[in-house]
């Protein structure tokens, strides 16, 4: 595993690399700046970043959830597991990592350092969606190595956030068709 890159949080100086990463993997949007300056200030929320070399080479954020944004991931399966009920939970919301350095190990650290983030803000169970886009770099694997179950899956999701965010897909283009699924598991 490449241990090399430096885990940081991200400051106001890393918004064009963050975005410019951003739109190269998940599709670009206009207000990307925007949206990462408002990552920054929010107190629920934490942004890392990798850097190696001076260089920008992964983005993760996580934040704590609240009630809305929990029934969002309802939406891909129907019935939640009873042992996340009435926890406080944190959602993995975006996590990429540079195209020429994935397959190292770097994705996996950072998944595990967002866990420690959620944890310091209190949070018990952890939530992430992998996008499962046909394609080779996926977090399904990095999401089973970090200790996730998997609790459901969805063919939906993903052309529903495509119309809140305006992203063409680099995959399926519009309307997404790729494949959500759901992931958790207990931090504490
Ligand atoms: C998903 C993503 C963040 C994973 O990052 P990564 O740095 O490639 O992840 P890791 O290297 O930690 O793990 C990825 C795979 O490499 C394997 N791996 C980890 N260290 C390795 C090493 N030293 N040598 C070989 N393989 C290794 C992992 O087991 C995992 O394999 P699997 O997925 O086939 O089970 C990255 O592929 C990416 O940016 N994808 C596009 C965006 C995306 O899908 N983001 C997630 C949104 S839900």
């Amino acid at each position: 595993m490449d241990e090399s890159a430096l885990l940081r949080q991200a400051r106001d100086s890393d918004g064009h690399a963050v975005a410019a990463l951003l739109d190269r993997t998940f599709g670009a949007r206009p207000d990307q700046l925007t949206l990462f300056a408002a990552w920054l200030v929010d107190p629920n929320r934490r942004v890392l970043v990798a850097e190696s070399s001076g260089k920008l080479i992964a983005v993760a954020v996580c934040s704590r959830l609240a009630d809305p944004a929990i029934a969002r991931y309802a939406d891909i399966t129907a019935e939640l597991p009873s042992w996340l009920a009435g926890r406080v939970a944190g959602g993995l919301q975006v996590l990429a990592v540079a195209e020429h350095l994935r397959g190292q190990g770097l994705g996996l650290r950072l998944g595990n350092a967002m866990i420690g983030q959620l944890a310091e803000m209190g949070c018990e169970v952890a939530i992430g969606v992998s996008w499962d886009n046909g394609g080779a770099a996926t977090s399904k694997g990095l999401y089973a190595a970090a200790g996730f179950g998997l609790l459901g899956r969805s063919a939906g999701f993903y052309a529903v956030e495509q119309r809140r965010s305006g992203q063409p897909c680099p995959y399926c283009g519009q309307p997404c068709r790729c494949v959500a699924l759901l992931f958790a598991r207990s931090i504490t």
